[in-house]
């Protein structure tokens, strides 16, 4: 059911849409789908993630998929999902991503149910690997949450969707409200006031702990007015014992990580050696540790190579609307002078990445040549592109809480998952 680009294609060029074939969609994110694609001349699958630019320019979201693209460039670790490729047509920015088969945690949640002690702590001992390595590069996720945590096939756990990652500093906090409500970090709901860092990530992997374990947040509710006055006052709610073997150190592990003080939240306490700290508390204390960061440790928890480990509705959206695969619209020359300051930005700074090709071409301002990263021949009159070309990797983070907001939909989703996206 591959696509049908496969003639003419030249597979020693830059890489673009139709060095792949694209294959069944697994997932759907804010501003396009996510697919399996199989590379032509290598073979290997990936998950391709694509953005409409259309979709991403109304929800003033550009600032956020350029610096998604920016930092997934600079981070490669064993618990993310790392970037293979990047590039853009005229309808889509195109992420070629490390395939996760077995699914992400929401799916798994929504389908199987709580999980055993000993699968969660073996997932957030993994996610914490990756977080760890995110912080010590400067980089706070801010939506960590099951849906952001994908399985691969052998039930190894990775980080996605930097779409509101940013970079910190150490002098100076962050103050927009960005990520899903129910895994804000109070620092965060309070960012007027305090500002925040990279500490928020830790707390919303204690409600990640917490859904898992018990099937339930810690504080919840019907609207976003009810989840924050929770998250900022409430006691934890424990739910009456649905996991007949939880030992009350698992317990411990969620509430030391749901500490409303950042200065004393399990893994918080410098950012050099968050995972030591995360190692030496008794509910991961008699992990495998060496094993876990090699990767060597047996996950407890394998998806069945069986099965579909995605939710079909998203296949059967695709029958039922009839929707089109991208790069099935035909080109049109681009007038850079008729484009508005953002969809020139998508088009310079959103830049073609290729993980086999040593001489990565980087964001950074003095190594950016000053032309679009888009064929050239689709650009008719060339302005001068250098006076947009800024550097946008560090946010100044200078925007109250964002304007744009949006919620999942699909059956496997939260209704409750309300997302705030900072641009
Ligand atoms: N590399 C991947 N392998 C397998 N499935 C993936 C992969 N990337 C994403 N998915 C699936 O697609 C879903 C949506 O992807 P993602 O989280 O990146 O989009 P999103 O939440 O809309 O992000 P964004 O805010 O960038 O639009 C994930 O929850 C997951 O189910
Ligand atoms: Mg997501």
């Amino acid at each position: 059911m591959g696509c049908t680009h496969s003639s003419n294609v030249d597979l020693t060029r830059d890489v673009c849409l139709h060095h792949f074939d694209l294959h069944r969609v697994i997932g759907k994110g804010s501003f396009g789908k996510v697919r399996v694609v199989q590379h032509k001349r290598s073979k290997a699958a990936y998950a391709l993630k694509y953005v409409n630019k259309q979709q991403c320019l109304k929800q003033k979201a550009v600032a956020n998929v350029v610096r998604e693209r920016q930092l997934l460039e600079e981070v490669r670790h064993p618990f993310l999902v790392n970037l293979r490729y990047a590039f853009q047509d005229e309808e889509n920015c195109f992420f070629v991503l490390d395939l996760m088969l077995g699914g992400d945690l929401r799916y798994h949640l929504t389908t199987k149910g709580c999980f055993p002690e000993r699968v969660v702590r073996f997932w957030i001992a993994e996610v914490s690997c990756g977080l760890a390595f995110l912080h010590r590069e400067r980089i706070v996720h801010r939506d960590l949450k099951p849906d952001n945590i994908l399985l691969d096939a052998a039930g190894h756990a990775h980080i996605t969707d930097f779409n509101v990652a940013t970079y910190y500093t150490p002098r100076r906090g962050h103050t927009s409200v960005t990520g899903t409500v129910a895994y804000m970090a109070p620092e965060m709901l309070h960012s007027a006031r305090y500002g925040y860092q990279w500490q928020v990530d830790w707390w919303a992997l204690g409600v990640i702990a917490h859904e898992l374990l018990w099937m339930k947040r810690p504080f919840d509710g019907t609207n976003v007015e009810k989840i924050t006055q929770r998250i900022l006052n409430d006691p934890i709610v424990v739910p009456p014992c649905v996991n007949v073997n939880m030992r009350p150190i698992s317990m411990e592990g969620c509430h030391a990580l749901l500490d409303r003080n950042p200065r004393t939240r399990l893994g918080c306490g410098n950012v050099q050696t968050s995972l030591e700290e995360v190692r030496r508390h008794a509910w991961f204390a008699s992990l495998d540790w060496c094993a876990l960061q090699a990767k060597e440790h047996p996950p407890p928890f394998v998806p069945d190579p069986n099965e579909f480990n995605f939710d079909l509705g998203l296949e059967m959206d695709e029958y039922m609307l009839a929707e089109r695969k991208p790069g099935s619209k035909r080109h049109t020359p681009i007038d850079m002078e008729k484009l508005s300051p953002e969809q020139r930005k998508l088009l310079v700074e959103f830049t073609p990445f290729d993980f086999e090709r040593p001489a990565r071409r980087t964001h950074f301002t003095q190594n950016s040549p000053a032309t679009a990263y888009y064929p050239t021949h689709h650009i008719v009159a060339g302005a001068p592109l250098s006076q947009t070309t800024t550097f946008v990797g560090v946010s100044k983070d200078p925007s109250p809480a964002s304007s744009a907001t949006s919620s999942y939909s699909g059956s496997v989703r939260s209704s409750s998952d309300t997302r705030y996206i900072h641009s």
